[in-house]
């Protein structure tokens, strides 16, 4: 299939932030990628989008599986050859027991199953979709992070609370420096925002802020002009009414 339209991915598409920014994305005239590792349903959300007339298609993806993301990526260069955008959304936050929310006693699986999908699996997603990236020397790259991540706030204000989180998160916000350091010259942008506390099944129902509100930084990182921000840490533009830099 050919388009003139730009070609986004968002991983781990099917309900909360990722659905809300595939949703804003194909409501300004991109073609969305929708991908979930459940099958039925991400295909589920695929149909509650096509039915508001939005054009998005669905592929299974499953961002901590090697076959998975090579399945994936051959499936895309051979539907559409090229991708633009890719917004790195899936991510888990495991409810640590009690004895978990401190980095003295969290358990070491928990600490590696976190990294897995949160840091190991951005690298892999974007290791298999950066060279459709480069050969039309176009791209944007969003990665979900959180202001819990941030060592400058840290170092002021840590309270114990989800560490083997937070470290996955810096480890996101690591990757996201390194890899705009590796992709100069390349026109692939690349960057991380905090959405905020949203009420999504991770976010809980106390959480003040919808996912469409927390989505929307992701639309503006996602269709950035050449030359724009670069290896950033952007907050909630909702919460300052416009693109603010957060410190790393
Ligand atoms: N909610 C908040 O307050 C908040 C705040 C700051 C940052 N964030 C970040 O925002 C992102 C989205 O969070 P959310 O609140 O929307 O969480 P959510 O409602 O729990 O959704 C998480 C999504 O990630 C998917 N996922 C998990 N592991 C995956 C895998 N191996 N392969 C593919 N997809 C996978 C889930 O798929 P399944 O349905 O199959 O589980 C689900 O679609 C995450 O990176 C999170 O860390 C959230």
């Amino acid at each position: 299939m050919t388009t003139q339209k730009q070609i986004a991915v968002v991983t781990g598409s099917n309900r909360g932030l990722g659905y809300a920014i595939s949703r804003k994305l194909a409501q300004i005239s991109i073609h969305v990628i929708l991908t979930s590792r459940n099958q039925t349903d991400g295909l589920a959300a695929k149909e509650k989008l096509s039915s508001e007339g939005l054009a998005v298609d669905y592929h299974r993806l499953d961002v901590t599986n090697d076959v998975s993301v090579q399945q994936f990526t051959e499936w895309l260069r051979e539907t559409y050859g090229k991708v633009d955008i890719l917004v790195n959304n899936a991510g888990v936050n495991p409810t640590p027991k009690p004895e978990e929310s401190s980095l003295l006693t969290v358990q070491l699986e928990t600490m590696r199953s976190t990294w897995e999908t949160n840091v190991l699996a951005v690298l892999r997603i974007s290791q298999a979709l950066i060279p459709l990236m480069k050969v039309q020397n176009y791209g944007r790259i969003v990665n979900i992070s959180t202001e819990m991540a941030s060592l400058t706030s840290i170092k002021s204000d840590y309270y114990p609370l989800a560490p083997s989180y937070r470290l996955s998160k810096i480890g996101v916000n690591g990757l996201t420096v390194l890899l705009a350091k590796e992709l100069q010259g390349d026109n692939i942008l690349i960057n991380a925002y905090s959405p905020g506390w949203m009420k999504t099944d991770m976010g809980g129902e106390n959480a003040p802020f919808t996912a469409e509100e927390g989505a929307e930084t992701a639309v503006y990182l996602a269709t950035l002009a050449d030359g724009g921000a670069q290896g950033q840490f952007f907050a909630e533009m909702r919460k300052f009414g416009g693109p603010i830099q957060l410190q790393w």
